[in-house]
Protein backbone atom coordinates (compact mmCIF):
# COMPACT_ATOMS: atom_id res chain seq x y z
CA UNK A 1 0.00 0.00 0.00
CA UNK A 2 2.99 2.18 -0.26
CA UNK A 3 2.05 3.91 3.27
CA UNK A 4 4.83 5.44 5.25
CA UNK A 5 2.49 4.20 8.59
CA UNK A 6 0.99 1.26 7.56
CA UNK A 7 -2.29 0.31 9.09
CA UNK A 8 -2.01 -3.22 11.21
CA UNK A 9 -2.38 -6.09 8.37
CA UNK A 10 -4.32 -8.22 10.50
CA UNK A 11 -6.78 -5.50 10.28
CA UNK A 12 -6.66 -5.02 6.75
CA UNK A 13 -6.95 -8.83 6.30
CA UNK A 14 -10.15 -8.87 8.30
CA UNK A 15 -11.38 -5.90 6.53
CA UNK A 16 -11.45 -6.82 3.00
CA UNK A 17 -15.04 -9.06 3.38
CA UNK A 18 -16.22 -5.39 4.27
CA UNK A 19 -14.68 -3.46 1.49
CA UNK A 20 -13.83 -5.73 -1.31
CA UNK A 21 -11.00 -6.06 -3.24
CA UNK A 22 -7.90 -3.27 -4.28
CA UNK A 23 -7.42 -2.32 -0.58
CA UNK A 24 -5.28 1.33 0.03
CA UNK A 25 -5.21 3.01 3.10
CA UNK A 26 -4.77 6.86 3.73
CA UNK A 27 -3.39 7.93 6.87
CA UNK A 28 -5.94 10.52 8.36
CA UNK A 29 -4.36 11.62 12.14
CA UNK A 30 -1.68 10.24 13.89
CA UNK A 31 -2.18 12.44 17.50
CA UNK A 32 -2.03 11.51 21.02
CA UNK A 33 -1.04 7.47 20.51
CA UNK A 34 -3.60 6.49 18.24
CA UNK A 35 -3.84 6.23 14.17
CA UNK A 36 -6.57 6.55 11.68
CA UNK A 37 -6.91 5.31 8.42
CA UNK A 38 -9.49 5.24 5.59
CA UNK A 39 -9.73 1.81 3.93
CA UNK A 40 -10.95 2.16 0.73
CA UNK A 41 -12.04 -1.16 -0.62
CA UNK A 42 -13.66 -1.99 -4.52
CA UNK A 43 -17.12 -1.72 -2.26
CA UNK A 44 -17.03 0.38 -0.28
CA UNK A 45 -15.06 2.55 3.06
CA UNK A 46 -14.08 2.48 6.52
CA UNK A 47 -12.21 4.25 9.22
CA UNK A 48 -9.77 2.10 10.82
CA UNK A 49 -8.40 3.26 14.04
CA UNK A 50 -5.27 1.48 15.91
CA UNK A 51 -3.01 2.39 18.73
CA UNK A 52 0.27 3.58 17.87
CA UNK A 53 2.61 0.26 19.56
CA UNK A 54 5.92 2.78 19.62
CA UNK A 55 3.85 5.34 21.75
CA UNK A 56 4.92 5.35 25.73
CA UNK A 57 1.40 5.59 26.73
CA UNK A 58 0.33 2.82 23.74
CA UNK A 59 -1.44 0.13 26.86
CA UNK A 60 -3.58 2.88 27.96
CA UNK A 61 -4.50 3.64 24.18
CA UNK A 62 -5.23 0.19 23.53
CA UNK A 63 -7.42 -0.15 26.79
CA UNK A 64 -8.91 2.80 25.09
CA UNK A 65 -9.60 1.37 21.62
CA UNK A 66 -10.99 -1.94 23.37
CA UNK A 67 -13.39 0.50 25.87
CA UNK A 68 -14.54 2.57 22.82
CA UNK A 69 -15.63 -0.88 21.04
CA UNK A 70 -17.75 -1.96 24.34
CA UNK A 71 -19.40 1.68 24.14
CA UNK A 72 -20.70 1.08 20.56
CA UNK A 73 -21.98 -2.20 21.50
CA UNK A 74 -23.84 -0.57 24.24
CA UNK A 75 -24.88 2.18 22.52
CA UNK A 76 -26.35 0.15 19.66
CA UNK A 77 -27.83 -1.90 22.14
CA UNK A 78 -29.36 1.08 23.31
CA UNK A 79 -30.63 2.33 19.66
CA UNK A 80 -28.50 5.68 19.89
CA UNK A 81 -25.97 4.04 17.01
CA UNK A 82 -27.37 2.72 13.86
CA UNK A 83 -26.04 -1.34 14.03
CA UNK A 84 -24.21 -0.78 10.92
CA UNK A 85 -21.93 1.98 12.60
CA UNK A 86 -19.48 -0.55 14.25
CA UNK A 87 -17.62 -2.80 11.76
CA UNK A 88 -14.93 -4.96 13.16
CA UNK A 89 -12.37 -4.83 16.12
CA UNK A 90 -9.59 -7.12 17.17
CA UNK A 91 -6.06 -6.82 18.41
CA UNK A 92 -2.61 -6.86 16.48
CA UNK A 93 0.79 -6.76 17.37
CA UNK A 94 1.41 -3.77 19.50
CA UNK A 95 -2.21 -3.80 20.52
CA UNK A 96 -6.25 -3.05 19.42
CA UNK A 97 -7.92 -1.84 15.99
CA UNK A 98 -11.38 -1.13 15.79
CA UNK A 99 -13.42 -0.16 12.29
CA UNK A 100 -16.27 2.15 11.75
CA UNK A 101 -18.54 3.03 8.70
CA UNK A 102 -16.90 5.43 6.67
CA UNK A 103 -18.86 8.57 7.15
CA UNK A 104 -17.87 11.18 4.14
CA UNK A 105 -17.65 14.80 5.59
CA UNK A 106 -14.62 17.42 6.48
CA UNK A 107 -13.42 18.08 10.14
CA UNK A 108 -14.98 20.75 11.51
CA UNK A 109 -12.07 23.51 11.80
CA UNK A 110 -11.68 23.23 8.15
CA UNK A 111 -15.64 23.10 7.12
CA UNK A 112 -16.03 26.27 9.14
CA UNK A 113 -13.57 28.17 6.44
CA UNK A 114 -16.12 30.35 4.73
CA UNK A 115 -17.83 30.72 7.97
CA UNK A 116 -14.67 32.15 10.13
CA UNK A 117 -13.59 35.11 6.96
CA UNK A 118 -15.95 37.98 6.47
CA UNK A 119 -17.18 36.48 3.19
CA UNK A 120 -19.48 34.20 5.65
CA UNK A 121 -21.94 37.45 6.32
CA UNK A 122 -24.54 36.38 4.29
CA UNK A 123 -28.09 34.17 4.78
CA UNK A 124 -27.06 31.14 3.15
CA UNK A 125 -24.09 30.41 5.39
CA UNK A 126 -26.01 31.97 8.56
CA UNK A 127 -28.33 29.38 7.33
CA UNK A 128 -25.74 26.28 7.16
CA UNK A 129 -24.49 27.41 10.60
CA UNK A 130 -27.73 26.92 12.67
CA UNK A 131 -27.71 23.85 10.76
CA UNK A 132 -24.74 22.32 11.75
CA UNK A 133 -25.29 23.52 15.12
CA UNK A 134 -29.31 21.87 14.95
CA UNK A 135 -27.75 18.74 13.77
CA UNK A 136 -24.77 18.18 16.25
CA UNK A 137 -27.18 19.36 19.13
CA UNK A 138 -30.10 16.76 17.52
CA UNK A 139 -26.73 13.82 17.49
CA UNK A 140 -25.91 14.38 21.17
CA UNK A 141 -29.97 14.41 22.31
CA UNK A 142 -30.43 10.72 21.16
CA UNK A 143 -27.23 9.74 23.29
CA UNK A 144 -28.53 11.69 26.26
CA UNK A 145 -31.84 10.64 26.25
CA UNK A 146 -30.30 7.12 26.58
CA UNK A 147 -28.38 8.19 29.61
CA UNK A 148 -25.05 8.80 28.29
CA UNK A 149 -22.86 11.71 27.55
CA UNK A 150 -20.27 11.71 24.64
CA UNK A 151 -17.46 13.69 27.06
CA UNK A 152 -15.12 13.95 24.01
CA UNK A 153 -17.13 16.89 22.01
CA UNK A 154 -14.27 18.70 20.01
CA UNK A 155 -14.09 19.65 16.24
CA UNK A 156 -12.17 16.95 15.58
CA UNK A 157 -14.64 14.53 16.87
CA UNK A 158 -17.14 15.66 14.24
CA UNK A 159 -17.49 15.40 10.35
CA UNK A 160 -19.60 18.21 8.60
CA UNK A 161 -21.11 16.64 5.54
CA UNK A 162 -21.63 18.08 2.13
CA UNK A 163 -25.03 18.77 2.94
CA UNK A 164 -24.36 20.66 6.19
CA UNK A 165 -25.18 17.84 8.35
CA UNK A 166 -22.74 17.11 11.56
CA UNK A 167 -21.80 13.78 12.65
CA UNK A 168 -20.04 12.86 15.74
CA UNK A 169 -17.76 10.14 16.13
CA UNK A 170 -15.20 8.97 18.82
CA UNK A 171 -17.27 7.11 21.62
CA UNK A 172 -13.81 6.08 23.38
CA UNK A 173 -14.19 8.28 26.06
CA UNK A 174 -18.38 8.73 26.38
CA UNK A 175 -19.72 7.87 29.51
CA UNK A 176 -23.22 5.80 30.55
CA UNK A 177 -25.02 4.34 33.19
CA UNK A 178 -24.62 1.79 35.11
CA UNK A 179 -21.70 0.50 36.98
CA UNK A 180 -20.00 -0.81 34.18
CA UNK A 181 -15.99 -1.04 34.75
CA UNK A 182 -14.50 1.56 33.01
CA UNK A 183 -10.86 3.34 32.38
CA UNK A 184 -11.39 6.44 35.04
CA UNK A 185 -12.45 9.17 32.67
CA UNK A 186 -10.68 12.83 33.90
CA UNK A 187 -11.58 14.76 31.10
CA UNK A 188 -10.71 14.86 27.20
CA UNK A 189 -9.31 17.68 24.86
CA UNK A 190 -8.61 20.94 27.28
CA UNK A 191 -10.10 23.95 24.94
CA UNK A 192 -13.12 21.82 25.37
CA UNK A 193 -13.34 21.13 29.15
CA UNK A 194 -16.48 21.99 30.84
CA UNK A 195 -15.02 23.82 34.13
CA UNK A 196 -17.04 21.52 36.23
CA UNK A 197 -14.82 18.80 34.61
CA UNK A 198 -11.46 20.84 34.96
CA UNK A 199 -12.72 21.18 38.56
CA UNK A 200 -13.23 17.75 38.97
CA UNK A 201 -10.00 16.88 37.14
CA UNK A 202 -7.90 19.27 39.40
CA UNK A 203 -9.57 17.98 43.12
CA UNK A 204 -9.52 14.00 42.19
CA UNK A 205 -6.22 11.91 42.41
CA UNK A 206 -5.56 10.65 39.06
CA UNK A 207 -7.19 7.15 39.11
CA UNK A 208 -10.74 8.39 39.88
CA UNK A 209 -13.45 8.17 37.55
CA UNK A 210 -15.24 11.59 36.37
CA UNK A 211 -18.82 11.14 35.04
CA UNK A 212 -19.57 13.72 32.33
CA UNK A 213 -23.12 14.62 32.56
CA UNK A 214 -24.78 15.63 29.65
CA UNK A 215 -24.05 19.21 30.45
CA UNK A 216 -20.31 18.83 29.94
CA UNK A 217 -21.48 17.85 26.09
CA UNK A 218 -23.00 21.14 25.94
CA UNK A 219 -20.09 23.15 26.76
CA UNK A 220 -18.07 21.42 24.51
CA UNK A 221 -20.65 21.85 21.54
CA UNK A 222 -20.31 25.50 22.90
CA UNK A 223 -16.73 25.75 22.80
CA UNK A 224 -16.14 23.77 19.38
CA UNK A 225 -18.79 26.26 17.56
CA UNK A 226 -16.86 29.02 18.96
CA UNK A 227 -13.48 28.00 18.39
CA UNK A 228 -14.28 27.14 14.90
CA UNK A 229 -16.08 30.06 13.89
CA UNK A 230 -14.16 33.08 15.95
CA UNK A 231 -10.81 31.36 15.08
CA UNK A 232 -10.63 31.64 18.95
CA UNK A 233 -10.37 29.10 22.07
CA UNK A 234 -12.86 30.35 24.44
CA UNK A 235 -10.86 30.51 27.43
CA UNK A 236 -8.11 33.02 27.74
CA UNK A 237 -4.61 31.35 28.36
CA UNK A 238 -0.95 31.16 26.84
CA UNK A 239 -0.60 28.03 24.17
CA UNK A 240 1.90 26.86 26.34
CA UNK A 241 0.59 26.85 29.85
CA UNK A 242 0.88 23.61 31.64
CA UNK A 243 -2.68 21.31 31.16
CA UNK A 244 -2.96 22.27 35.06
CA UNK A 245 -2.92 25.44 34.65
CA UNK A 246 -5.34 26.10 31.86
CA UNK A 247 -7.83 23.85 33.53
CA UNK A 248 -7.48 26.55 36.29
CA UNK A 249 -8.09 29.36 34.16
CA UNK A 250 -11.13 26.80 33.07
CA UNK A 251 -12.30 26.23 36.20
CA UNK A 252 -12.84 29.79 36.83
CA UNK A 253 -15.75 29.52 34.19
CA UNK A 254 -14.81 32.85 32.51
CA UNK A 255 -14.66 33.01 28.57
CA UNK A 256 -13.72 35.46 26.27
CA UNK A 257 -17.07 37.47 24.74
CA UNK A 258 -17.93 35.83 21.69
CA UNK A 259 -18.93 39.51 20.26
CA UNK A 260 -15.22 40.59 21.16
CA UNK A 261 -13.81 37.78 18.73
CA UNK A 262 -16.78 37.17 15.96
CA UNK A 263 -15.96 37.76 12.47
CA UNK A 264 -19.17 39.67 11.98
CA UNK A 265 -22.56 39.88 13.86
CA UNK A 266 -25.28 37.01 14.38
CA UNK A 267 -27.01 37.82 17.35
CA UNK A 268 -28.68 34.42 17.20
CA UNK A 269 -25.99 32.05 16.79
CA UNK A 270 -23.65 34.31 19.36
CA UNK A 271 -26.48 33.75 22.14
CA UNK A 272 -26.73 29.73 21.08
CA UNK A 273 -23.00 29.98 21.97
CA UNK A 274 -22.83 31.80 24.85
CA UNK A 275 -25.90 30.05 26.55
CA UNK A 276 -23.86 26.66 26.32
CA UNK A 277 -21.27 28.44 27.54
CA UNK A 278 -22.65 29.32 30.81
CA UNK A 279 -20.13 28.56 33.74
CA UNK A 280 -23.30 26.58 35.90
CA UNK A 281 -23.82 23.38 34.08
CA UNK A 282 -28.00 23.92 35.20
CA UNK A 283 -28.19 27.48 33.58
CA UNK A 284 -26.93 25.77 29.88
CA UNK A 285 -29.76 24.87 27.65
CA UNK A 286 -29.74 20.65 26.73
CA UNK A 287 -29.24 19.41 23.78
CA UNK A 288 -32.74 19.00 22.76
CA UNK A 289 -33.42 22.83 23.78
CA UNK A 290 -30.55 23.57 21.56
CA UNK A 291 -31.87 21.47 18.40
CA UNK A 292 -35.40 23.23 18.63
CA UNK A 293 -34.37 26.67 19.44
CA UNK A 294 -31.81 26.53 16.19
CA UNK A 295 -34.17 26.29 13.69
CA UNK A 296 -33.71 28.44 10.92
CA UNK A 297 -36.83 31.40 10.59
CA UNK A 298 -38.87 30.73 7.54
CA UNK A 299 -37.22 32.75 4.88
CA UNK A 300 -34.19 33.47 6.22
CA UNK A 301 -32.07 30.84 3.92
N1 LIG B 1 -16.28 7.15 10.89
C1 LIG B 1 -15.38 8.01 10.40
N2 LIG B 1 -15.46 8.43 9.12
C2 LIG B 1 -14.53 9.29 8.62
N3 LIG B 1 -13.50 9.77 9.32
C3 LIG B 1 -13.37 9.39 10.60
C4 LIG B 1 -14.30 8.49 11.21
N4 LIG B 1 -13.92 8.30 12.49
C5 LIG B 1 -12.81 9.02 12.66
N5 LIG B 1 -12.47 9.68 11.53
C6 LIG B 1 -11.32 10.60 11.35
O1 LIG B 1 -10.21 10.08 12.05
C7 LIG B 1 -9.82 10.98 13.09
C8 LIG B 1 -9.42 10.19 14.34
O2 LIG B 1 -10.53 9.42 14.76
P1 LIG B 1 -10.96 9.40 16.28
O3 LIG B 1 -11.20 10.77 16.77
O4 LIG B 1 -12.09 8.43 16.42
O5 LIG B 1 -9.65 8.78 16.91
P2 LIG B 1 -8.79 9.12 18.17
O6 LIG B 1 -7.72 8.14 18.15
O7 LIG B 1 -9.67 9.13 19.32
O8 LIG B 1 -8.20 10.51 17.93
P3 LIG B 1 -8.00 11.68 19.00
O9 LIG B 1 -7.35 11.09 20.22
O10 LIG B 1 -7.16 12.64 18.27
O11 LIG B 1 -9.39 12.18 19.27
C9 LIG B 1 -11.02 11.89 13.31
O12 LIG B 1 -10.61 13.16 13.78
C10 LIG B 1 -11.64 11.96 11.94
O13 LIG B 1 -11.02 12.96 11.15
MG1 LIG C 1 -10.90 11.83 18.38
Amino acid sequence: MGEALPPPGEAVELLRVHVGEAVTARLLSDRRGSRAWKIQGSRGAVALKANDPGDAASRDKAAEMAQEDEHLARLTEAGVLNPGYRVAAGSCEGGRWLAVRWVDGAPTWRAFALARGPEGDRPAVRSWLLGVARTWAAQLARMHAAGWAHADVQPTNTLITNTGGAVVVDYALACGPGNVPRLPYRGALTHTTAPEIADAVLSTTKDTHIQAEPPADVWGLGASLYWCWTGHRPVAYENDADRLDKLRAVAKGATLAVRDTRPWPFPEFEDAIAACLSPSPEDRPTVQALASVLTPAKGTS
